[in-house]
């Protein structure tokens, strides 16, 4: 089991304990936690209502170019920006701690 934080767009910290093996990725771990996340696309990387900061200093796996594509799109962009429904889950990610920020 692993252990991730989320805090949402109304700054709540949700706490989370995962299967590393579930195979969910972010954006839908916070659907499956009922955690306020549009991901109108699916998970797709094509409409960065699922943006998130990353605030832990996880080396996370490299952006894909639509990932890039799309966060260069968003208005809210940061260094540290990333598409939660390109992270998935695994072990690497264990003390992992998210900011949900949206763009729309
Ligand atoms: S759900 Fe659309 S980009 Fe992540």
């Amino acid at each position: 089991m692993i252990n991730i934080t989320i805090i949402d767009q109304d700054n709540n910290e949700h706490k989370i304990e995962l299967d590393e093996n579930c195979g969910l990725n972010l954006m839908e771990v916070c659907k499956t936690n009922d955690i306020d996340v549009e991901g109108v696309c699916g998970g797709m990387a094509l409409c960065a209502t699922c943006h998130c900061l990353v605030e832990s200093n996880h080396k996370l796996e490299k952006k894909q170019d639509a990932e890039i594509a799309m966060l260069n799109q968003c208005f809210n962009l940061e260094k540290n920006s990333r598409l939660s429904c390109q992270i998935q889950v695994s072990k690497e990610i264990d003390g992992l701690n998210i900011r949900l920020i949206g763009d729309y």
